[in-house]
């Protein structure tokens, strides 16, 4: 079977220069709490690592408390709730719909593609009939048998074709931006994936920056091992 190759998308922290934009972030991080959040979890990163993108304390703190943290009780076999602190990290999600949502906290790595792909599975939703791929080949012509069973949502991005996702961003506007983004499907959808680049690799710019000075000092020392080598040798014909 085929399936597409993620739409080109540019990302403020792709290449050498890339630097992750916070407002974005943030953004994203709004799609993930009001949308996403409500079948993925995102283990890996804590409620304070909100301040990496421009939260501040009271921000995380509130943040925190949104969310309701499982406490099981060894002692009498309970299991309750209490609400998030900053040190927490993001909650397991109780899922009753088909399929398996997985944690999202590194996904962009996990697929081929990364943000890219991601961004381009949540706008890549499409009607079956009559889907044709890139040289203009009728998809369930080629391959009758790849009709998308009920319950199960056709998606040439994925992998097999057929999701158990929704298309979880269905409307422009079903997240409230409040920084004067407009808040379309294929926005909301690269912010949501710029957020889980960050997710997956909070440090990014870090290593970039790292990088960076890593070749400044080799070209340094470059420098001056040849202008040693100069010294040394000099009046030595
Ligand atoms: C799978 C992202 C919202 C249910 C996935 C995958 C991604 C993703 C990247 C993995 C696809 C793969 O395996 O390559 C998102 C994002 C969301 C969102 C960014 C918010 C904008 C939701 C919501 C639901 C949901 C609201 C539940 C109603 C699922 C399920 C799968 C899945 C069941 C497994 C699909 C399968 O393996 O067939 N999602 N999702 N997702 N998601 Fe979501």
């Amino acid at each position: 079977l085929f399936h597409e190759h993620p739409k080109a998308i540019h990302f403020a922290s792709d290449g050498a220069f890339g630097k992750f934009d916070n407002q974005q972030l943030q953004r994203g991080f709004k799609v993930y709490k009001e949308v996403c959040a409500n079948c993925h979890a995102l283990k890996h990163v804590a409620f304070r690592d909100l301040k990496a993108i421009g939260y501040n304390d009271d921000e995380v703190k509130a943040i925190a408390k949104g969310f309701q943290i499982p406490v099981y009780n060894p002692a009498t076999g309970e299991l309750n709730t209490r609400e998030g602190l900053p040190t927490d990290r993001f909650p397991p999600v109780l899922y009753a719909g088909q399929g398996n949502p997985p944690d999202l906290s590194l996904i962009t790595k996990a697929r081929h593609g990364g943000g890219a792909y991601v961004a381009s599975l949540l706008t890549g939703y499409a009607e079956q009939a009559g889907y044709k791929n890139a040289k203009g080949q009728e998809l369930l012509k080629l391959f009758p048998d790849a009709k998308t069973p009920d319950g199960l949502y056709f998606n040439p991005y994925f992998a097999n074709l057929n999701l158990a996702m929704p298309a979880p961003l269905a409307a422009d506007d079903q997240v409230t931006y409040t920084d004067g983004t407009k808040a379309t499907v294929a926005q909301m959808s690269e912010d949501v994936s710029a957020f889980l680049i960050w997710t997956a690799e909070p440090k990014l710019d870090k290593r970039k920056q790292t990088g960076w000075a890593v070749v400044g000092f080799l070209l340094f020392a470059t420098a001056l091992a040849y202008m040693a080598y100069r010294n040394i040798w000099a009046g030595k014909k």
